[in-house]
């Protein structure tokens, strides 16, 4: 990491308040601007206050947050994810598109799921880095869908952590958490606002095609998680892509902080055995997908993400759990 990069990180533009008149005090205003008109603002900086790590780990290779922020147009991110970004970009020109799309569809459908199911509780795993991007996250939408509901954020990458505390106020908190360690999520000491015995809805838009053992995660959350719990996913594939491209971009992750895999549509339809698809008419292209159906997006040509919301029904009656109770 170039030293003059590591000391605007550590020190400077984004991270901590913003000194008053100054272009950074504007941003974020600016910013506040945006999220009140999707329906949520509050004040900015809203850490868990426990875990105290807003110290930033850099390592020197891309990461998977900042190559998805410049993907989406976004300016925080450094010279080594931009050339993992464009190296994908080389490979699949559609690729910045479809990463606004992706962040299109974890919004619509994550609000979609709080106010169709009467759900209060959102945890968004990997929540990425989308400050300055003219998009309204998951917690925009979903506070604007239910002012009430609450929306706990984790991430394993202290970078994203820092940003989504400084920048995303809709967030009940931002925390520390990895997928692969389901047990670190829902028993972190600062996410008592997750109860897992009534239903919640779980994001993981663009986070499970880093993970090497996808199955695994779906299944535990099904053991974990009350009935009427939805999981949105989203995930890249391998279905009607060119071989070639879909290794151009696997390889412009190999040096990154995880590595992508392309999954067919049949692997990642399979991730949700034992939930019910709910969102018609099955796995869909994200940029396809909405509640009434109305918003269609371009297609694209060169890279495919899909996307679907599913329902955890109530197979295990001992466990008596109510679905779509309102908490
Ligand atoms: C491509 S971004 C997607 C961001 C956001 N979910 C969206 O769709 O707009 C992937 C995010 O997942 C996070 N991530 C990577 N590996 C993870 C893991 N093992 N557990 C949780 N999050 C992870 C990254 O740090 C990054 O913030």
């Amino acid at each position: 990491m170039p030293r003059l990069e590591h000391h605007l990180l550590r020190s400077g533009p984004l991270v901590g308040p913003a000194l008053p008149g100054s272009p950074r005090a504007a941003q974020q205003a600016e910013h506040a601007r945006r999220q009140q008109r999707c329906g949520s603002a509050r004040k900015a900086g809203g850490g868990d206050g426990v875990t105290g790590d807003n110290g930033l780990s850099l390592d020197g290779r891309a990461s998977t947050a900042r190559v998805y922020n410049y993907l989406l147009g976004g300016k925080d991110n450094f010279a080594v994810d931009r050339e993992a970004a464009e190296k994908i970009i080389r490979s699949a020109p559609d690729a910045p598109d479809v990463a606004r799309e992706n962040l299109r569809f974890a919004g619509r459908a994550a609000s979609w799921a709080v106010a169709t199911h009467g759900i209060k509780r959102v945890v968004d795993i990997g929540v990425g880095i989308s400050y300055g991007v003219p998009i309204p996250s998951v917690e925009t939408c979903v506070k604007q869908a239910d002012p009430a509901a609450k929306v706990i954020g984790f991430d394993p990458d202290e970078v994203v952590l820092a940003h989504a505390r400084a920048y995303r106020p809709g967030y009940g908190g931002v925390l520390h958490g990895d997928v692969t360690d389901l047990d670190g999520i829902f028993n972190h000491p600062a996410a008592d606002l997750i109860d897992t015995t009534k239903p919640i809805v779980v994001v993981l838009a663009a986070v499970l095609h880093f993970i090497k053992d996808a199955t695994a995660v779906m299944d535990e959350l099904s053991e974990r998680l009350a009935a009427g719990s939805v999981v949105v996913l989203s995930h890249a594939t391998s279905t009607d892509t060119s071989q070639g491209r879909v290794a151009g971009m696997t390889k412009a992750y190999k040096k990154a902080s995880s590595q992508i895999i392309f999954r067919p549509e049949e692997e990642i339809r399979a991730l949700a055995h034992g939930w019910d698809i709910v969102t018609p008419p099955d796995l869909v292209d994200v940029q396809r997908w909405s509640p009434d159906g109305s918003y269609n997006g371009p297609s694209h040509e060169t890279v495919r993400v899909v996307g679907m919301a599913a329902v955890l029904p109530d197979h295990r009656p001992e466990q008596n759990h109510t679905a779509g109770a309102v908490q």
